[in-house]
Parts: C-alpha cells; sequence; structure tokens
C-alpha cells in the first residue's frame, strides 16, 4: 500500500510538471502563466477537482510512443467561482506546444458533457499550436468532436473562451463557437492563417500581433469580447463576468445584495441631454448612474462604439444593457453595431437575462459602403432578435428614435414589456429637417417658409406625446427617476411568461 501510495505521488508529480521545469520557465519569460497556475487563480481558492490527469496520447508515429506526457497538454475538471460550479479546461503549452490531439480533445469532451449533464457554465483557457501534427486527421476529429458540442451546448451552458496564447487554423472555431471571447495583449493571437501563408498568398506583410492580437481582435474584427494586459488580470475579469450570469438556460442569475436603494434618485441625469439637439453627450453616464454601485461590465468597448453593451445589476439582478451612443456616429445604427447588438441581445434572451435599452438613435447609417456591406440584412439582424426576444424588456427613450430604428431598438411594437420616454424624446419618421425637405420640396426655394414648416414639425412630433397617445409610450418620466422606474419595472416583470410557436429553428438572417 504504501508502495502504491508513494508511486501515486510521484505520477501526480510528473503531471504537475507537464512539459518539464524548462519549458515553464519558458512560459514565465513570456509573461505567461501555466496551465494550472491559471486554474489556481480563476477559482475559489482549493476547489478545483482535476479529472484524467494520467490520461496519455495513443500515437505510435513519428516516435511518438517515447514522448508521452501524462495529461496529454490540457488540465481539466471542475471547481467554483464565486462558489457555483464552472467546469474548465486549460491548454498546457509546456507539452507538445499544447497540441490537441485525439486523447487531450477527449478530456475536453468529457468536461463539456459533464458540464451539460450537470447545467455548468463550461471555460476554456487556450494556449494551444491547434492539431497535434503528429497525428493527423485523428486530431481533426477531436477537434470536430469539440466544434460539435460547442454548438450543443449553445444556449445552454455559457461558455466562455480565454486566448491566453496562440490559437490558429480550424482551432479557432470552438472559441468562436462560444459565448464570450476575451484576449491577453501581447501573448496571444488567434487567426485562420498565419502571417506566413498570409504573405505567400496575398503578399501582405503584417505581423502576428496586427494580424490577430487581442488589440486587433477586440477594436477592428470584433472577434474578442474584451483584451486584457495579463494573464491575472484577464482571469479576475473572468471571475467577474461569470458572476453576472446564471449557471444554464433553466437557471436565473444570482442576485448580488447591494445597499444601492433602488429608488435611487439621480438629478444629475436631468441634464444629461443637451438642449442642442445635435450636441453629443456620453450614454455612459446614463447606465453608470442607473445600475447598481455603478458596476457595468462593459463588452466590446473598443468595437461599433455607437452602441454600447454589457451588464449590470438592477436591485442585485443582473440585467444586459444596450445602448445608443451620441457621442459615436451620433449613435446611428450600422452593420457593425447591429451585429454586436444583436448578439448580446440573443444571448440574454438564451440565459434569462432581463435587456434594458437606453434609445438615442438617429436611424440606420446611410450610404453605399453601408448598402454594398449589407445594411439591410444585418440591420435586420438586431431587429429579429429584439422580436424573437421572450424575457422582460424595458425601453428608456432618451432623445431620438427616428424612423426604422425605433421600431428595432425594442420598441412596444416588439413586445417591449415597458416604454419609458425623456420629455426630451423625439419620436418621428426622421429628423425634423429632412421631413420637410421632403414632404415640403415644392417650399425648398422658401427658406423662411421652410424654416417654419420644420418648426411645425418640431413642434408636432419632436416629443413623446404622439407616441404616448397612442399607448407605444407607457409613461413620459422624469430623467432623475431612471433607476427607480426601471426597478420597479423589472420587479413587475420577474415572473413574465412568453413563449414563441414552436418551430425547429428561425431563421435568423445570417
Ligand atoms: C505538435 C507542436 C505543435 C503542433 C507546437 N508544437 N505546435 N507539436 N503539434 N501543432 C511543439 C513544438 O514542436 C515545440 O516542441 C513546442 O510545441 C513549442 O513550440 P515552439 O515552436 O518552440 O514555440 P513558439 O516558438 O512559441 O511557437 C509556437 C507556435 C509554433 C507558433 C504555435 O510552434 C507553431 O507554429 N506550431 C505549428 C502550428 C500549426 O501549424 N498547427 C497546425 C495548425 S492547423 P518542443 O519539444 O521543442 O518543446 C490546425 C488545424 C485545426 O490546427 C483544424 C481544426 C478543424
Amino acid at each position: 500500500m504504501h508502495d502504491i501510495i508513494r508511486q501515486l505521488d510521484e505520477k501526480r508529480a510528473a503531471a504537475r510538471l507537464g512539459g518539464g521545469q524548462k519549458r515553464i520557465e519558458a512560459q514565465h519569460a513570456k509573461g505567461k502563466l501555466t496551465a494550472r497556475e491559471r486554474i489556481e487563480l480563476l477559482f475559489d481558492p482549493d476547489s478545483f477537482e482535476e479529472w484524467d490527469m494520467f490520461k496519455e496520447h495513443r500515437c505510435t508515429d513519428f516516435g511518438m510512443e517515447k514522448q508521452t506526457v501524462p495529461g496529454d497538454g490540457v488540465v481539466t475538471g471542475y471547481g467554483t467561482i464565486n462558489g457555483r460550479l464552472v467546469f474548465v479546461f486549460s491548454q498546457d503549452f509546456t507539452v507538445f506546444g499544447g497540441a490537441l490531439s485525439e486523447a487531450h480533445a477527449e478530456k475536453i469532451c468529457k468536461v463539456m458533457d459533464h458540464a451539460m449533464k450537470a447545467g455548468a457554465p463550461v471555460i476554456g483557457l487556450n494556449d494551444s499550436g491547434g492539431a497535434r501534427i503528429q497525428e493527423g486527421v485523428a486530431s481533426l476529429g477531436g477537434y470536430a468532436d469539440v466544434f460539435q458540442r460547442n454548438v450543443l451546448a449553445s444556449g445552454v451552458v455559457p461558455q466562455i473562451s480565454m486566448i491566453m496564447g496562440p490559437c490558429a487554423g480550424g482551432a479557432v472555431y470552438s472559441p468562436a463557437m462560444t459565448d464570450f471571447i476575451f484576449m491577453v495583449k501581447d501573448s496571444s493571437y488567434m487567426f485562420v492563417t498565419g502571417p506566413e501563408v498570409v504573405k505567400t498568398v496575398t503578399h501582405e506583410e503584417v505581423t502576428a500581433e496586427e494580424l490577430g492580437g487581442a488589440v486587433t481582435h477586440s477594436s477592428k474584427s470584433g472577434v474578442a469580447d474584451l483584451a486584457f494586459e495579463n494573464d491575472v488580470e484577464a482571469l479576475m475579469m473572468l471571475r467577474r463576468l461569470v458572476s453576472f450570469l446564471p449557471s444554464n438556460n433553466r437557471d436565473k442569475p444570482p442576485v448580488v445584495p447591494t445597499e444601492d436603494p433602488s429608488e435611487r434618485i439621480e438629478m444629475s441625469l436631468d441634464t444629461l441631454v443637451p438642449d442642442n439637439p445635435n450636441k453629443p453627450y456620453d450614454i455612459k453616464e446614463l447606465i453608470v448612474k442607473t445600475v447598481d454601485e455603478g458596476d457595468f461590465f462593459e463588452l466590446q468597448p473598443d468595437y461599433a462604439r455607437n452602441i454600447v453593451i454589457g451588464f449590470g445589476r438592477m436591485a442585485g439582478q443582473t440585467v444586459g444593457i444596450v445602448a445608443n451612443q451620441p457621442l459615436v456616429l451620433a449613435g446611428c445604427l450600422d452593420i457593425k453595431s447591429s451585429i454586436k447588438g444583436a448578439r448580446f441581445v440573443r444571448f440574454c434572451d438564451a440565459f434569462n437575462i432581463p435587456v434594458v435599452t437606453f434609445v438615442d438613435v438617429p436611424g440606420f447609417m446611410p450610404g453605399t459602403a453601408q448598402e454594398y456591406g449589407g445594411i439591410i440584412k444585418h440591420g435586420a439582424k438586431l431587429l429579429y432578435a429584439y422580436a424573437e426576444c421572450t424575457v422582460p424588456k424595458v425601453t428608456v427613450i432618451t432623445r431620438k428614435a427616428y424612423g426604422g430604428a425605433y421600431d428595432v431598438m425594442s420598441s412596444k411594437h416588439l413586445r417591449g414589456d415597458v416604454n419609458f420616454a425623456w420629455p426630451s424624446a423625439e419620436i418621428a419618421v426622421m429628423g425634423p429637417k429632412g421631413a420637410v425637405e421632403i414632404i415640403f420640396r415644392e417650399e425648398k426655394g422658401d427658406p423662411a417658409k421652410l424654416a417654419a414648416r420644420e418648426q411645425e414639425y418640431k413642434e408636432k412630433f419632436a416629443n413623446p406625446f404622439v407616441a404616448g397617445h397612442r399607448g407605444f409610450i407607457d409613461d413620459v418620466i422624469m430623467p432623475h427617476e431612471t433607476r427607480k422606474r426601471i426597478c420597479r419595472s423589472l420587479a413587475m416583470l420577474k415572473e413574465k411568461k412568453l413563449e414563441n410557436p414552436w418551430r425547429k429553428h428561425g431563421n435568423i438572417p445570417l
């Protein structure tokens, strides 16, 4: 017995060493933590239960039978984050560069299968050279097994990918199918083909960082939701994200008690919207002053900045916030912002998170770039997402709600549950100037007459009362009472039940 215990200890020690001390030092020299160090930081102390520590690959080609490492390059298991169950796989770059073998994939699939049974999130800490080259198609099969599970888990349990090293080739498609992607600056990258292939095929010269680094994906491509300075910050923020999320699609998000009174009045909001309708203001000020304790977890802050998305809490309950940002492109909806907003609304809907929408939108962005890029189809994504969404929806129009964009942004017509407007709201087909230029075209040569028409249009439509007369707006509220009114609405909607007709699945315009 004593010998077996000693053997076990030795085997565990060998597994913990992964690819060996030298490679661990190389990992540290790159400013990266090891797979196990990352898990230690991610989970509550002493909560991690490891599985398959002794699993090895079965490859016998290229002398691989002599090169086995217990665990085969990925650490898997489960633990708790703030006391809540979460499954994890953490790729170990010190073992064959974290490359994915058939056995490595089986370990990942095992935790994914258990996460689905237990109804708990799956977090992937990705740090891998991709398919294990020595294994060929067995490795490709392993990837596909993971992809299939990503899809089946989508909308059932939250899936979060943290990219903490290389992630290239087809390997990027597993993270791409998860709900959130975080990256670490200067040490992680994602691309379908690397700089060398790019150079050969398109003759472009680009570094790995420029092509697929954290800054590129969080600001240019929108592939990543957030970029962090280092592993430690990234893992701490991952814990924070999990605190907003329910464990699965049948669960409600955890309620975090707060000292912040739900009836808190915020007088400064009464002067947030400038008198001049063409002057911008920062919608994030409204968000921060409305949510519990000013705690707003923004996603994709550097991408499609004309729409703001993220999580906050109202009276302790998680809400998803979507807001047009007048500071950027006057808050217009364009292709990128529509897709950004749509995906977020669909996440919230899948996971029982109420959606609070702040509207100040002059319409969809005009121009050939947008039309040729397919704004019709992509704008429709946001419309589709709001229309199919059955979680509680509370909307506040702060200023402009023009045209189709008025309909899209969680309007009453798309089953908005509670729709408020501030007194500064203007709900119309378009801005007064554009409107009179069309309906009074024959008076174009007479600026004085046109100005009078514009004033008339403004008086008629540049207010929330026309929509209020029809019941499209439930109430016109003072800006300072926004938090109170949203909190009351959400409390009223707590047990909301609404189901869409049965179907295999809808056909969102992709
Ligand atoms: C087996 C690999 C490997 C791989 C790296 N290693 N990638 N072993 N399969 N895919 C090993 C290296 O041999 C080395 O072993 C160790 O990992 C560390 O690699 P280095 O090259 O020394 O590290 P670094 O300089 O940091 O470069 C990392 C790297 C590079 C950029 C990832 O290793 C690389 O380009 N690897 C190949 C990437 C690749 O082409 N993968 C296949 C992509 S196609 P030692 O023993 O020296 O420590 C793909 C298809 C997926 O993934 C399809 C899914 C559908």
